[in-house]
């Protein structure tokens, strides 16, 4: 009888001490510093106005009042880092050729139209600008957005060159890097731990456990940002009727778990910023608005522009 009140009541103060902690984490957890919120981020540099990963992308989400450009690195065969998306060039250019065999100087250019991802039967057709360009370039122009890199590949000498150009810009307080592997992320964390890193996927997986067991609240967190996709757009890059009954259950399983108001509240509560992406319709940007996300990831940044302006979604000061 004493064993079980015993264990009734430690059950009973762990779920309210939880529950507590959940709400207010900062009675345990300092908040983490933040020196810049993202609440319209340009995937890409907006894929879906520019030819991806230019720098006419990257200028015209700028001037539209972007927060952050979202972007993807790859080292060139004489150790360049440049911004791109895939390890090999054939999809972009035509040219069946790895970044890392190629040298800067011979980066073929973009074709004049490119697929759109995370549109459905979208193809971008780009104007002049059909250059690979050097992370560097993104820097000197745009010295004040935050930027927000995807390490593409494992590689020591890309994260290290990184690194070293986000110190040589003094960019550290306007960086965000990372990977959806943990061991690119563990490196970009050791290589230089004061550029905030994004949570993996395996991570995202242990941050969802812990979060379903009620132990998040107590345990600390390295990251500083949650990027993380809106599983239920799978239903719109493909036909509904193309996905089998499992798919669909998974999708709607994976959309369950993972979009969750508690959980963002939670963790914004913490100083970590929520992204989700890639949504490229209204009423998606709402429905990640409404479940308390920091901002939206897009491929067409004036489409997410006009909707913040419409709904008075406040820009970061
Ligand atoms: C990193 O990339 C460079 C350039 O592509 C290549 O020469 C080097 O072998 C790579 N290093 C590793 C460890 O893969
Ligand atoms: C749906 O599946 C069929 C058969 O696999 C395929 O031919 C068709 O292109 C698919 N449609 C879409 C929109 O993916």
């Amino acid at each position: 009888m004493c064993a079980a009140v015993y264990v009734l009541s430690t059950v009973t103060g762990y779920v309210l001490t939880s529950a507590l902690l959940l709400k207010c984490p900062s009675l345990l957890h300092r908040r983490k510093r933040q020196t810049f919120l993202g609440r319209h981020i340009s995937h890409r540099g907006g894929a879906g106005e520019n030819l991806e990963n230019t720098m006419a992308a990257f200028k015209h989400a700028v001037a539209l009042g972007t927060d952050m450009l979202e972007l993807d690195c790859h080292l060139t065969k004489d150790e360049q880092v440049v911004v791109s998306h895939d390890a090999n060039l054939q999809r972009s250019t035509g040219i069946n050729a790895y970044i890392s065999d190629t040298a800067y100087a011979e980066l073929p250019p973009y074709l004049c139209k490119l697929g759109v991802t995370f549109q459905r039967e979208c193809f971008c057709e780009g104007g002049e600008d059909k250059r690979i360009p050097l992370l560097r370039d993104v820097f000197d122009a745009f010295p004040n957005t935050p930027v927000n890199i995807d390490i593409k590949v494992n590689n020591d000498t890309l994260i290290k060159k990184v690194s070293e150009l986000v110190v040589k810009y003094d960019r550290e307080h306007l960086t965000v890097w990372g990977n959806a592997r943990n061991q690119v992320v563990k490196k970009c964390y050791k290589e230089n731990p004061r550029i905030p890193v994004l949570f993996s996927l395996p991570r995202v997986l242990q941050l969802l456990g812990l979060f379903y067991t009620g132990l998040l609240p107590f345990v600390p967190l390295k990251e500083q940002f949650l990027e993380i996709p809106m599983p239920s757009i799978i239903t719109k890059l493909k036909d509904p009727n193309n996905l089998t009954r499992s798919q669909r259950f998974i999708t709607w399983l994976a959309d369950t778990l993972l979009m969750r108001k508690a959980l963002f509240d939670h963790l914004t509560a913490r100083g970590i910023q929520v992204y989700i992406w890639v949504l490229n319709d209204e009423e998606d940007f709402q429905r990640a608005f409404d479940l308390g996300a920091t901002g939206v990831m897009t491929d067409f940044p004036t489409r997410l522009k006009d909707f913040m302006d419409r709904n008075g979604i406040s820009k970061p000061q």
